[in-house]
């Protein structure tokens, strides 16, 4: 990580703080100064500032119950960002990991560890994400089918890859897909000639939403490792 990143992470100053204080000489690395703001560092090396010893604050790992009309970005772009939720320390460091549209609720994970995200989002990793779906239309008898098949999405080469999907009610369902393609959901039901009308995350992996609309919680440790299996 870079030696900004890393000072940044273990303190409460911005980044631009913390670039000005390594320039100015106040950091060191393993005993030498180190004025570049760019170094590369690890976890285990001695980093001091101004004679202080630096650890690394642990990473964050949060669910939230999505509102709707909130968007999935760090700042407010047209709707309020899901973040004015959060009050938590530098919560421009975190990002979430598979977001949902503005009128998408419903559960996001959120994070500032990078390589944990990846493991839920890239589809490899065969993560499953469970999506309570409201139609316009009855659902048709071959749907199940043709999502385990894997349909073709408008604008895309390949075929999504198998879907799992539970009929609750004629216009009612319950999808579960391990992709997350823009608009995945709405698309693939467009695919077969159905509309989307509501939509709302319920799980992700191993883990259930269990707190109310616009409330968050910090994971458990058991939960963040259910990903990195
Ligand atoms: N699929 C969609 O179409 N929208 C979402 O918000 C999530 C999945």
């Amino acid at each position: 990580m870079r030696l900004d990143k890393f000072v940044c992470k273990s303190t409460e100053l911005t980044r631009i703080e913390a670039i000005q204080q390594i320039n100015c000489g106040e950091v060191s690395v393993n005993g030498h100064i180190a004025t570049n703001e760019a170094t590369q560092v690890h976890e285990n090396n001695t980093i001091m500032l101004n004679g202080v010893r630096l650890k690394a604050r642990d990473f964050r790992y949060i669910l939230m119950h999505k509102p709707a009309g909130t968007i999935c970005s760090n700042i407010d772009e047209g709707y309020p960002s899901l973040f004015n939720y959060l009050d938590v320390e530098k919560a421009s460091e975190l990002h979430i990991a598979g977001r949902l549209d503005a009128d998408t609720t419903g559960m996001v994970l959120i994070t500032d560890d990078g390589r944990w995200s990846f493991n839920i989002t890239v589809p490899t990793k065969e993560c499953s994400k469970v999506y309570r779906v409201g139609l316009s239309n009855a659902i048709a008898d071959d749907v199940a089918f043709k999502f385990n098949k894997g349909v073709k999405l408008q604008g895309e080469q390949q075929l999504t890859l198998p879907a799992t999907l539970e009929v609750i009610g004629p216009k009612e369902v319950l999808l579960t897909i391990t992709e997350g393609k823009f608009h995945q959901v709405k698309r693939m039901f467009a695919a077969v000639g159905n509309r989307v009308v509501s939509l709302h995350r319920e799980e992700i992996g191993e883990i259930c939403l269990d707190v109310e609309v616009g409330q968050w919680r910090y994971l458990t440790n058991g939960e963040v490792q259910s990903f990195t299996k």
